[in-house]
């Protein structure tokens, strides 16, 4: 029988320890900030002690709610995290790959991979996923291309995937992990926008579920637990658990915070309890206020069931509500100003073309109808137009000069981005739309990439990743 929706251990001894040897003592050495707070969230700060275990080596409390959460999220293992998903991408890269180590990687990945690949020496073969030309946006990984990179690359070690997509688009997962397996390499899955999918027939497979070897959970972001915890789960024959957690280990503090391992315990008790009653009104919620778009506010369009089958997206996460706002002639970043300062309201993330709202465990009917109405209010402001012949052609993916790990320690120089075609950059510059970077330590710059940047610096595109915000500027090799 699961035992995943038992009690919170680490909860209950909290409230048994009287005295903490901190800084703040209970609140008593921060008034200014108890007179806010109150002193409650002070009693639960609290750091190594015997009875509260040891993030480096749990063998008690942490131990068994890690035990708990593998069993929830339907893991063998599961390693808890108090760097956010970041350091759990960071730690399975280190752990499945040695430097010089090929490793299968879709090109829409988040920041965290890039450093990941600087950390652990490994060499990215970027596989393109197909891109939306509508909506701007990157669908998942396709087997076809991951089959094509392994024939290319037969010495890859490791595939790389992203499950789901920030805007929702699941990859083959099942069938990429099949692949990965007859060539005996693991498959190590980003998972920062998809803690919730085990626990719902109706969602997308999750990646423990599909037979990854590796999933980053972002707990925080959709399953509840407090900003920065996350977890690391671990299945299958490819990855030893303790040398993972030795990975782990280089980089976890040694004083995590109690707050954050309580609010990990917490939210695995109340998925594992409510989890799957909870995701079906969530999705009820989404899927009502989809229809509602569709139908009834001219000018949107959210894609839904219309979109399954499509290279790249074998199935979506419904709770993810990307709005369409190209047909009103305004950008998304527009819109997001205009439903925060208007309406009180805060999406996700807005690129030129979307804005996407996530609804979540969190959400009701009111907050949902809100928006909804929000919406509706600011699509009357504008007169739709049909755009739908406007495509997005992305610069080629450059090559790669220098593994990620040689271009960062390389001696580096800034200069303007308009001179540096055909230089070897050593940082990354990423832009919405699509959502991936264009360029990434250890490429070569072309000229097609820096039009490509100039061409939506113009339409107010948000460029993201160098060390010059405006990125005018771009570190490169010297
Ligand atoms: C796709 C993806 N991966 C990884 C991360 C990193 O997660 P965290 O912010 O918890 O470190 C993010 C954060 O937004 C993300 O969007």
């Amino acid at each position: 029988m699961s035992t995943s929706g038992k009690r919170q251990y680490l909860f209950i001894v909290e409230v048994a320890v009287i005295r903490a040897a901190l800084g703040h003592k209970h609140g008593v050495g921060l008034p200014n900030l108890t007179k806010i707070w109150g002193n409650t969230i002070f009693g639960h700060d609290l750091t190594i002690m015997p009875d509260l275990d040891s993030i480096y080596k749990p063998h008690g409390v942490i131990a068994e709610a890690q035990r708990l959460a593998a069993e929830a999220f339907k893991a063998d293992h599961a390693f808890f995290m108090v760097n956010g998903t970041t350091s759990a991408i960071q730690g399975m890269l280190m752990a499945a790959l040695d430097p010089g180590d090929k490793v299968i990687v879709p090109r829409n990945v988040h920041k965290s991979v890039v450093s990941g690949l600087i950390l652990s020496g490994a060499e990215p073969i970027y596989v393109q996923p197909p891109i939306d030309d509508y909506l701007g946006v990157v669908r998942g990984m396709t087997t076809d291309s991951v089959r094509q990179a392994l024939r290319q690359y037969p010495e890859t070690k490791a595939i790389f995937t992203i499950n789901t997509t920030y805007y929702g688009m699941a990859p083959e997962l099942e069938q990429i992990c099949e692949l990965a397996h007859e060539y005996e390499i693991p498959v190590l899955v980003d998972e920062a926008h998809g803690a919730h999918l085990a626990f719902h027939p109706l969602l997308p497979p999750s990646g423990t579920e599909a037979g990854a070897d590796a999933v980053a959970s972002s707990t925080h972001k959709l399953v509840g637990s407090l900003t920065q915890s996350s977890m690391l789960l671990t299945q299958g024959p490819y990855l030893d658990p303790l040398e993972v957690k030795s990975t782990l280990n280089l980089t976890q503090t040694t004083s995590p915070s109690y707050l954050l391992l309580a609010s990990l315990d917490a939210a695995r008790q109340h998925m594992s309890l409510h989890g799957k009653d909870l995701l079906t009104e969530t999705m009820n919620l989404a899927n009502w206020a989809r229809h509602e778009i569709n139908w009834n506010i001219p000018g949107l369009y959210v894609y839904g069931n219309d979109l399954v089958g499509m290279p790249g997206c074998p199935a979506y996460d419904p709770t993810k509500l990307v709005i369409s706002v190209r047909a009103l002639g305004v950008s998304g970043f527009e819109v997001e100003r205009i439903l925060r300062q208007g309406f009180h309201i805060q999406v996700d993330l807005s690129d030129l073309y979307n804005v996407l709202c996530v609804v979540t465990i969190g959400d009701t009917k009111e907050t949902v109808r809100a928006l909804v109405e929000a919406l509706r209010q600011i699509a009357s402001r504008f007169k739709p137009r049909d755009v739908r012949e406007e495509k997005i052609t992305l610069p080629p993916i450059p090559s790669l000069a220098y593994l990620p790990r040689e271009a960062y320690y390389s001696e580096t120089r800034k200069m303007p981005l308009t001179q540096a075609a055909g230089r070897i950059v050593a940082e990354m510059l990423m832009a919405y739309p699509p959502g991936i970077p264009l360029i990434t330590p250890g490429e070569i710059l072309t000229q097609e990439i820096i039009d490509y940047v100039l061409s939506i610096k113009e339409q107010d595109a948000h460029i993201y990743g160098t060390e010059d915000p405006t990125a005018e500027f771009i570190r490169v090799i010297r």
